[in-house]
C-alpha cells in the first residue's frame, strides 16, 4: 500500500485541516510530518469550531489513529493545552494518538531566541509566529536538539539545562528582556503529559501499517511557498513543506508515495512578511479579507489577500508531483463583478511565466479577467449546480495546471464540500 500526502500549495492556511477532517474516514491513519505549533488547522462540524496546532486533523474521527511524525517540532505547553481543549470536547486521545520519539522539542528558550531574532531584524523581520520554530530546527540540524524520546532519560533535566544555558548565552548577543520561569514550569508539566502517550518509532509503525494494507494520509503544515528550500526565502518557515518532507518527516521511501493531494484557495493569502506578487492592497483585498474571515488561526493577524497566482500554483504542482487538486473558499468569491487570475509576471519589463529566484524583486502580475457570479454558493452540494461562471474559472485553472480538481469546498463546515 502507498501513503497519500495532503499539503498546501500556497502560503499556508489553504484549508488543509478542514479537508483532512473530511477525508479522514477514508483512512486508518492520519500523520503530521513537519512544522509545529506555527500551524493552525481549523475544523468545523456540528456547531464545533476547533483549531489544531500540533495534533493531526483526524482526531475527531474515533476509528482513526493519529501520529505526530519525526519531522514535527513539539512545544509541550501548547501540546498540553491542545489535549486539554480536546478533553473538554470529550475526545480522549491517550488511545489513538502516537508520537515519534524522534520528534524534536521546542524549549522555552527557543521561543525567546525566535522573538529576540525577529526583534533584532526590525523591518526585515520574517513575521514568524514566534513559536520557536526556526531556533528548534536550527538545533536539530546543528545536532544539539532534545527529542521526545529523551524525556524518559534519567539525565533529561541535565540535557535540558545544558541546552538552555547555551541559549541564555546566545540571547546575551541580543538586547532582549525575557523571563523563562513561568513558561518553564508549564513546559515540564507538558512533558509529563507527553509521557502519557504512546511514544513510538513512527518509521517502523508507518511502514508496518503500509505492509498491512492500511490507508495512511500524511497531513502537511504551512504551504509550498513557505518551504525552506523552494519558498520565498528568507520569508519562509524552517522545514520542507513539500511532498519530499513527508518522506523525511515520516520515514517513508519516495516509491511509497501514492496520491499527492494539493489544496489551494480560490484566491491567495499570506500572513507575515515577504513577497506576494498578486497582493491587493485596495478595496478588493479588503473584501476578500472580510468575506473570507482572513485572520490567522494561530496568531489572529490579518492575512494579506490577493488573486490566484497561476505561475506559483504550477510551481507548487511541479515540486510536489500533485496528482489531484482540491479548491477551498470558493464561496468567498461570490459577489465580485470580475475575478482575476495572474497568468504571467513582468520582471524588469520582461514577461515570464514562472516563479523566478528573484521573487523578492518587484514582480508585476499580468492578470486575466473572468466574469464573476452573484449567487451564494455555500449551500450548493453538487458540481453541476455551481454557477457557470465559477465552473469556467475552475476549468481554466485545470487546463492550465493540468491536474484534475476533485473537490470544491464552499464553506468552513465539514458538510460544505462538493466531491466531483
Ligand atoms: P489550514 O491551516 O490550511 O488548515 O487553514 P486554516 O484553518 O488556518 O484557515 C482556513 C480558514 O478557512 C479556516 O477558518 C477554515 O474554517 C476556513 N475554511 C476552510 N474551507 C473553507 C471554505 O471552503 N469556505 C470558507 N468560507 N471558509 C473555509
Ligand atoms: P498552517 O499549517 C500560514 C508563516 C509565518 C511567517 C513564516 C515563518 O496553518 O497553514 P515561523 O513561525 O514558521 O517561523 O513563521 O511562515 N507561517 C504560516 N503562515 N499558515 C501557517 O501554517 C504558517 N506557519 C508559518 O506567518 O511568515
Ligand atoms: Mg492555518
Amino acid at each position: 500500500m502507498k501513503l497519500d500526502v495532503l499539503l498546501g500549495l500556497q502560503w499556508g492556511d489553504e484549508g488543509k485541516g478542514k479537508i483532512v477532517d473530511v477525508l479522514a474516514p477514508k483512512y486508518n491513519v492520519i500523520s503530521r510530518f513537519q512544522g509545529g505549533p506555527n500551524a493552525g488547522h481549523t475544523l468545523e462540524f456540528s456547531k464545533i469550531k476547533h483549531v489544531l496546532h500540533t495534533i493531526p486533523s483526524g482526531v475527531f474521527r474515533e476509528e482513526t489513529v493519529n501520529i505526530i511524525g519525526n519531522g514535527v517540532v513539539i512545544d509541550p505547553v501548547i501540546f498540553k493545552q491542545e489535549i486539554e481543549d480536546l478533553e473538554e470536547l470529550n475526545v480522549d486521545l491517550t488511545r489513538n494518538l502516537y508520537i515519534s520519539k524522534r520528534a524534536h522539542l521546542i524549549l522555552p528558550s527557543h521561543r525567546i531566541l525566535d522573538a529576540a531574532s525577529e526583534k533584532a531584524k526590525g523591518k526585515t523581520k520574517i513575521g514568524s509566529t514566534l513559536k520557536g520554530i526556526g531556533p528548534t530546527y536550527m538545533d536539530k540540524t546543528g545536532r544539539n536538539g532534545l527529542r521526545v524520546g529523551d524525556v524518559i532519560n534519567p539525565e533529561f533535566k541535565e540535557k535540558y539545562d545544558f541546552l538552555t544555558n547555551k541559549h541564555k548565552d546566545l540571547i546575551k548577543l541580543y538586547d532582549f528582556d525575557y523571563n523563562l520561569e513561568e513558561y518553564e514550569e508549564n513546559w515540564f508539566k507538558g512533558i509529563e503529559i507527553i509521557k502519557k502517550f504512546k511514544l513510538i518509532e513512527s518509521e517502523h509503525e508507518i511502514n508496518k501499517y503500509l505492509n498491512e494494507e492500511k490507508l495512511i494520509l500524511a497531513e502537511g503544515a504551512q504551504g509550498t511557498l513557505l518551504d525552506i528550500d523552494f519558498g520565498s526565502y528568507p520569508f519562509v518557515t524552517s522545514s520542507n513543506t513539500i511532498c519530499a518532507g513527508a518522506c523525511t518527516g515520516l520515514g517513508v521511501a519516495p516509491n511509497k508515495i501514492g496520491n499527492v493531494i494539493g489544496i489551494f484557495k480560490a484566491y491567495c493569502t499570506r500572513v507575515g512578511s515577504g513577497p506576494f506578487p498578486t497582493e491587493l492592497e485596495n478595496e478588493e483585498g479588503e473584501t476578500l479579507r472580510k468575506q473570507g474571515h482572513e485572520f490567522g488561526a494561530t496568531t489572529g493577524r490579518p492575512r494579506r489577500c490577493g488573486w490566484l497566482d497561476l505561475p506559483a500554483l504550477k510551481y507548487s504542482v511541479m515540486l510536489n508531483g500533485v496528482t489531484e487538486l482540491m479548491v477551498t473558499k470558493a464561496d468567498v468569491l461570490s459577489g465580485f463583478d470580475t475575478i482575476k487570475v495572474c497568468t504571467h509576471y513582468k520582471l524588469n519589463g520582461k514577461e515570464i511565466d514562472y516563479l523566478p529566484f528573484e521573487i523578492n524583486e518587484p514582480l508585476e502580475p499580468v492578470l486575466k479577467e473572468f466574469k464573476g457570479w452573484k449567487e451564494d454558493i455555500s449551500k450548493i452540494d453538487s458540481f453541476g449546480n455551481l454557477p457557470q461562471e465559477f465552473k469556467d474559472y475552475l476549468l481554466y485553472i485545470e487546463e492550465e495546471v493540468k491536474v484534475p480538481i476533485k473537490l470544491v469546498s464552499v464553506g468552513p463546515n465539514r458538510d460544505q464540500t462538493i466531491f466531483r
